[in-house]
């Protein structure tokens, strides 16, 4: 797995052509869409990269904040959305109070974290009474995903576990405090074509504050 100095680098050098990623803006939106912003006032992107996410959500009266790693990322998303407050850091270790966001934000990220449930238990830690995480991953049977290169004589879906069903999530959800609320599916398709990308995006709650 790549250190946190090899990803900021990877994803410096990314940078400037990252906007152009028809998958990325598209699995952005899907999840700004997806996301239930009744009464949020904080929201905090994790690995927010050039602030994709952030930047598809509509206009409102919530604070929007994103963390990562890649100040070459943090650049284009501090260009592109200046209202919001960009931080260059480990968001596996947030400098944010307990209950201080209502909506915590993942896409296609934690793939990229050593440890996921001790990653989420963190992200659980800031969110306020009533606050969830949503987090998109890329399916266990997208033809096509960004990360690791599969081991030979291994499969796609072996690379990328274990994020990509939905057994594996609430085995995620389990492990760090949360329960699944809500799945999505996702698939970008190639000119009307087969599905070039599958995702799943997943609301999870804190445990004993599901929302109804
Ligand atoms: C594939 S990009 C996704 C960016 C954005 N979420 C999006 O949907 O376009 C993954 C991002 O996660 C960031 N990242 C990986 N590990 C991180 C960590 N521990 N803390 C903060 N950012 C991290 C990388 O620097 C990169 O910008």
């Amino acid at each position: 797995m790549e250190t946190p100095a090899e990803l900021a680098d990877r994803f410096d050098r990314r940078a400037p052509e990252y906007d152009g990623s028809a998958m990325h803006r598209g699995l952005a939106q899907a999840v700004a869409d997806f996301v239930r912003l009744g009464g949020v006032r904080d929201v905090l992107d994790v690995g927010t990269g050039t602030g994709l996410v952030l930047r598809s959500l509509p206009a409102g009266p919530w604070r929007l904040r994103g963390v990562d790693l890649s100040p070459g990322m943090v650049d284009v998303a501090r260009a592109a959305l200046p209202d919001a407050e960009f931080a260059v850091a480990d968001a596996t270790s947030l400098d944010l109070p307990d209950a201080s966001v209502d909506l915590v934000t993942c896409v296609t990220m934690l793939h990229l974290v050593p440890d996921a449930p001790a990653a989420m238990r963190e992200w659980r830690r800031v969110l306020r009474p009533g606050g969830c995480l949503v987090l998109a991953t890329f399916a266990d049977d997208s033809p096509s995903w960004h990360g690791p290169a599969p081991e030979p004589g291994h499969s796609p879906a072996e690379a990328h576990a274990p994020l990509g069903s939905s057994e594996a999530l609430e085995r995620l959800a389990a492990a760090s405090g949360f329960v699944v609320s809500r799945i999505a599916e996702w698939e970008l398709r190639s000119n009307g074509g087969a599905p070039e990308y599958r995702c799943l995006i997943t609301e999870f709650a804190p445990v004993d504050d599901r929302r109804a």
